[in-house]
């Protein structure tokens, strides 16, 4: 069954009276547990498509469908739960809180998922050792190398266990043996949980991890290579 569906998939932006189509009748679907990587020169609309699978934006036309609920209608309040409920983001600028600490960053994004706090604690340590910083869990955002924050934001994401996992540029700050690492992580959670991803890079190393390469140019998809 398909968890992503793009139907005609419209979105510009209005500004300073002109008008920026970026995204021109998109069509997409994607399978439940598939591992989509998609490519396209700078300012294609990479990010743009990723906000709008995540109910971070919504399409001037068209319709977006994650996991059965057709999210292109929503309000604010009903984008922000659906977000909670099925999407982990890891953006391409980290947002993390600069006042918590590793591991406290990890188990604010599970608290709105769920109160339980030693059950929030255990997987926030797991996820966090699982990316290899079992021993940073306690420091702070600045205490902290641009890869390693890197690592916490794809914990923070990972840790929820979402039905789909939004990357912008996921492992642009890791050097190669740690990009290696991340990506056979999420390849297992893939295999283990059918989690679906979603993965913007200008990596060519990345493909190989792909169930399918898409490539976004002229506001479309085609199939990359
Ligand atoms: N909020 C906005 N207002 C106006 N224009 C925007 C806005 N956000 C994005 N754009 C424009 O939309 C186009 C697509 O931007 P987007 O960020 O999706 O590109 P991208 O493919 O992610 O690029 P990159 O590889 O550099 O991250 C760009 O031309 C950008 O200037
Ligand atoms: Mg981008």
């Amino acid at each position: 069954m398909a968890l992503v569906e793009l139907d005609s998939v419209d979105k510009g932006y209005y500004s300073s009276g002109e008008v920026t189509e970026v995204l021109k009748g998109l069509d997409l679907s994607a399978d439940k547990g598939e591992m989509l990587v998609i490519m396209g020169p700078s300012g294609s609309g990479k990010t743009t498509l990723l906000n709008l699978l995540g109910g971070i934006d919504v399409p001037n036309g068209g319709r977006v469908t994650i996991d059965g609920e057709d999210i292109s209608g929503y309000n604010a309040a009903k984008l922000s739960d659906f977000r909670r409920r099925k999407v982990g983001f890891i953006f391409q600028f980290y947002n993390l809180i600069p006042t918590l600490n590793a591991k406290e960053n990890v188990e604010l994004s599970l608290e709105t998922v769920s109160k339980d706090r030693a059950a929030n604690s255990a997987k926030a340590k797991k996820y966090l050792e699982l990316v290899g910083l079992g021993d940073k869990m306690r420091n702070f955002p600045q205490e902290l190398s641009g890869g390693e924050q890197q690592r916490v934001a794809i914990a923070r994401a990972l840790a929820k266990e979402p039905v789909l996992i939004l990357a912008d540029e996921p492992t642009g700050n890791l050097d190669g043996k740690r990009e290696r690492s991340i990506m056979e992580l999420m390849k297992e959670l893939q295999a283990e949980l059918g989690m679906t991803f979603f993965i913007v890079t200008h990596n060519h190393n990345l493909k190989k991890f792909a169930d399918r390469v898409l490539e976004l140019d002229d506001g479309r998809l085609q199939r990359g290579v």
